[in-house]
């Protein structure tokens, strides 16, 4: 049998910076002072900063190069073009408006497409996106499958969407629905992929109901590689065709291209066909900026042109998709539990499995990120209680799951990095019985995970 050797980064690092190196008596006084909310510590004390994925990638050589020959001119700028050309050979769409992030693609197409009234399913919206609907009037529906919202579950699609009540829901609200989604991976559920096969019956319905099926594709390079992977009909595919697919089973899609676009800003919308895109535009002109730069400086267009070509480098992807999947295994084998499979871009820890003894109204999931802060200076974020929960009548209505998100930034961090942790998280795993939990101690009336402050308990 062929020895299985651990993967490398495959790339050599040109630029570095350094980490924050602190005690834990400096980690608990910073911590004091932010208020136990790991948002209000500065960067600059953090060791491992899985926050977000998001607009966090190291930039390669090439794309530093391409930034510093871009050309800035206000209207046809050459770096557009160029631009322009790598998002339609890649997606197959006519039309490109860039913006400057994900959330601007999404406040531009709703704006144009939803009245109060009106309904948008998709697998699992992602907060900003359901957001921009309600915003509207609208209402954002989520039909991912069962297996998604089953923690335990090793199904390896489980950002799919459930056909069956899809078919259903467009049957019932015919007039209603003047697009349907899909996000690739499914960010909510876990960053979980989602088939060709899927996608194809999700194109087919919304399609068969004559409504536009538009795509969040902020990681699409990551999802064609899980389908290249574990789609058995398609694994002789390169996951640029793989990807080109996908695209070509919906009418456009919207990018938050700090995410697979390999920059640290960045996004567009892109469509086949032209029937929306003079009104998008004219929207795009009245708060982003003009269509060819769209509330980016061309340097940024550069950038994100280099990195469209470069995520599908398929030996960059078996080491991103190993990553999560080498943290998450590790923290599986010290006994820390986290939601199945390992996603593309972040791992889940499971903090009411790992915590049982504190109670839901004790934060568990912040107990935690305040611990792994503490112990590592690891900086996560917690979905459950704190961002979810609510309090009707007095009374605590704790969120379905406590789980804390570890997501990686894209070519940032080396394996030892990720041995480092998982050493220091079976010494966590040996005292967790003494983390007592959070009390809140500042809520803030709405998003309240951004300001709360919280005071440990002993
Ligand atoms: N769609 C998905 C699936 C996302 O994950 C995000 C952002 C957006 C849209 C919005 O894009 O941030 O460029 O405006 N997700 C980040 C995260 C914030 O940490 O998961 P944006």
């Amino acid at each position: 049998m062929e020895r299985k050797r651990c993967i490398f980064e495959p790339f050599k690092i040109k630029v570095v910076e350094p980490l924050a190196i602190k005690t834990r008596g400096q980690r608990e006084e910073i911590l004091r002072k932010a208020g136990g909310n790991l948002f209000l510590v500065a960067a600059e004390d953090v060791t491992f900063d899985f926050l977000t994925d998001s607009g966090t990638t190291a930039m390669s050589a090439n794309q530093w190069g391409a930034m510093m020959v871009a050309d800035e001119s206000y209207a046809g700028s050459r770096s557009f073009h160029r631009f322009e050309k790598v998002v339609r050979e890649l997606t197959g769409y006519t039309s490109v408006l860039p913006t400057h992030q994900g959330r601007a693609a999404e406040r531009l197409l709703f704006s144009y497409l939803i009245k109060p009234g009106m309904k948008i399913p998709s697998n699992n919206h992602f907060d900003t996106t359901r957001a921009n609907i309600e915003q509207l009037g609208g209402q954002a529906v989520d039909l991912v499958i069962a297996e998604g919202k089953d923690p335990k579950s090793t199904h390896p699609f489980k950002g799919n969407i459930d056909l069956v009540r899809l078919e259903s829901f467009c049957r019932e609200n015919v007039g209603k629905i003047p697009c349907g989604m899909i996000t690739i991976t499914n960010n909510t559920g876990g960053g979980q992929p989602v088939s060709l096969e899927n996608m194809r019956g999700t194109a087919e319905v919304y399609h068969r109901y004559g409504i536009p099926f538009i795509m969040d594709v902020c990681r699409f390079a990551e999802n064609s590689y899980f389908i290249k992977e574990r789609e058995e009909s398609l694994s002789g595919r390169s996951v640029r065709e793989i990807a080109q697919e996908t695209f070509s089973l919906a009418d456009g899609c919207m990018m938050s291209a700090k995410k697979d676009g390999l920059v640290n800003i960045g996004g567009f919308i892109a469509l086949k066909d032209t029937r929306w895109v003079d009104g998008l535009r004219n929207l795009l002109i009245l708060t982003e900026g003009f269509p060819t730069y769209g509330g980016l400086a061309a340097r940024d267009l550069e950038a994100l042109a280099v990195g469209l070509e470069e995520v599908l480098d398929e030996s960059y992807l078996s080491y991103r998709i190993a990553v999560s999947r080498y943290l998450g295994e590790g923290l599986n084998r010290v006994g820390i539990p986290t939601v199945q499979p390992a996603g593309g871009h972040a791992v889940y820890i499971d903090a009411k499995a790992f915590l049982p003894h504190i109670e839901p109204e004790k934060f568990p999931g912040q107990a935690l990120v305040c611990e792994l802060y503490l112990a590592e200076g690891i900086r996560s974020c917690e979905i459950g209680s704190v961002m979810f929960g609510k309090k009707t009548e007095g009374k605590f209505i704790p969120s379905n799951m406590e789980l804390v998100r570890l997501a990686i930034p894209r070519r940032v961090y080396t394996q030892s990095h990720f041995d480092y942790i998982l050493e220091g998280m079976e010494e966590l795993v040996a005292r967790k019985d003494s983390l007592r939990g959070v009390r809140m101690t500042y809520e803030p009336p709405f998003l309240r995970h951004f300001t709360a402050r919280f005071e440990m308990l002993h």
